[in-house]
């Protein structure tokens, strides 16, 4: 067992080299570290200084492969998607899907509506029909005192669309809510609503405070918490596929269109029905989802929160997609909630995060929406392709290869050898292994037979 740690005292206030310095000294050779964080600077100090200052206590930057799935045609238009994800078979997976699609009409779309939540919790105690006698004083006077937040959001066409107020208080004594929705165009909109809804609170226990109506009891109120809500039931979109089954016959050797088409059927139903099942399908989704997200700046854990409980809204968890086939023809749609942005955050200062969105010729949110709903759709489309003909393992262990090979330090030479080998053989890190070891230790031999 390692030596047991001690508590740093402020950490937070050391300078960057005294932070690395510190952690050093848990490794059994500091320098040797010390000098493997730094080989993973940016060459140029300025971009270093941004990419520290994103975030806290930054000792050095994480590596994590910025890729390119192409040939996407969404709504008649082609799109090259960036993706950043660490995990092999993803971008090839939602390449595939890209391919097999843009002959057969591509991906549609439809967005169904952008609005946001937020809500300000509060414990009060009083008379409720009175309260909500007074809802659209206070909405008017809580609309005003947010004026010098909401005024350039108004002139980009968004704003506060509807303040309500929630009784909640069957679930919790006194517990109410002011709920709120936003339009917040083309920005995630994080700041701006957080910041909109603290000066509702502030403004809440100034109307309290001042207006006539209320007894003395009643002018007292507890704030709880003022906070967006992740879940944006209401800020949703509809991506699909459609063609005719026999269109579908070249995706296995041994079925037909309409036999395949069936059988993904039945895979989604499994999805519908069984929550385990539900959870794989709907991760395979956000593998796409997440990773258009991370490439163009957005926060993808408030997308994969909003994503999971919608996938729950039945009071049972269940997948994002849908399927129908009717009149020899075979639809696949998933509708999903995506509060996503385009300006603001990490969008203008991070610098790939820019080309990304050049990439994508610069995209409002909502086309951000198709293009990044679009690709969970493809990424769990080939997921299901493979699951329900070959399984996913072969073409999965295929990508791998190259990890596994870098995980025993494998040489070019080795690597050029191993594709060839293992073309027609199954990849398991123990085959892999034992075809290295045979190599390395009988080169002359087995290079023959390897080669
Ligand atoms: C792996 O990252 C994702 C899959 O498990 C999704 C699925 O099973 O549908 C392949």
């Amino acid at each position: 067992m390692g030596k047991q740690k001690e508590l740093i005292k402020r950490f937070s206030k050391l300078s960057k080299d005294e932070k690395l310095n510190i952690i050093a000294q848990h490794f059994p050779n500091p320098d040797e570290f010390l000098n493997e964080l730094k080989s993973y600077y940016h060459p140029d100090p300025a971009k270093q200084k941004l990419f520290d200052e994103f975030s806290e206590n930054t000792l050095t930057n994480y590596f994590i492969p910025y890729g390119i799935a192409p040939n996407f045609v969404i709504d008649g238009k082609i799109y090259h998607i960036p993706m950043v994800i660490e995990e092999s078979s993803v971008v090839a997976a939602a390449s595939n899907s890209a391919k097999f699609w843009a002959d057969k009409g591509g991906f549609h779309t439809e967005i169904i509506s952008i609005e946001k939540i937020g809500q300000v919790h509060f414990i009060w105690h009083g008379n409720k029909e009175k309260f909500i006698r007074l809802m659209p004083d206070l909405k008017e006077s809580l609309l005003f005192r947010t004026k010098h937040i909401t005024s350039n959001m108004e002139q980009r066409g968004g704003g506060i669309t509807d303040i309500e107020f929630v009784d909640m208080s069957d679930k919790m004594d006194d517990y109410f809510q002011l709920k709120a929705t936003f339009d917040t165009v083309d920005s995630m909109g994080a700041n701006f609503i957080n910041s909109c809804l603290e000066e509702f609170a502030a403004g809440l226990k100034d109307f309290l405070k001042t207006s006539p109506y209320f007894t003395e009891d009643e002018r007292r109120v507890e704030i709880i918490m003022s906070i967006l809500s992740n879940y944006t039931p209401d800020c949703l979109i509809k991506a699909w596929v459609e063609c005719e089954l026999d269109e579908l016959d070249s995706i296995d050797d041994e079925l037909t269109g309409e036999e395949f088409a069936w059988k993904f059927e039945k895979a989604v139903r499994i999805a519908q029905i069984d929550v385990h099942r539900a959870t794989t399908h709907n991760k395979g989704i956000f593998n796409g989802i997440d990773a258009v997200a991370l490439a163009t700046g957005n926060d993808f854990r408030a997308i994969e929160a909003g994503g999971h409980t919608f996938a729950s809204k039945s009071g049972k968890y269940k997948s994002l997609t849908d399927i129908e086939i009717k009149n020899n023809r075979f639809k696949y749609t998933l509708t999903v909630p995506l509060a996503l942005g385009t300006v603001g955050g990490l969008t203008s200062l991070h610098p790939l995060v820019g080309r990304s969105l050049e990439l994508l010729d610069n995209p409002s949110a909502k086309d951000l929406m198709r293009i990044a709903a679009v690709t969970g759709l493809a990424n769990n489309f080939g997921a299901l392709k493979s699951l329900v003909t070959k399984g996913i393992q072969k073409g999965h262990m295929k990508m791998h290869l190259l990890n596994i090979l870098n995980k025993f330090n494998a040489d070019a030479d080795e690597k050029k050898k191993a594709k060839k080998w293992f073309e027609d053989k199954k990849v398991t890190v123990k085959a892999v292994f034992d075809f290295l070891e045979k190599l390395r230790s009988h080169a002359s031999g087995h290079s023959e037979v390897y080669s």
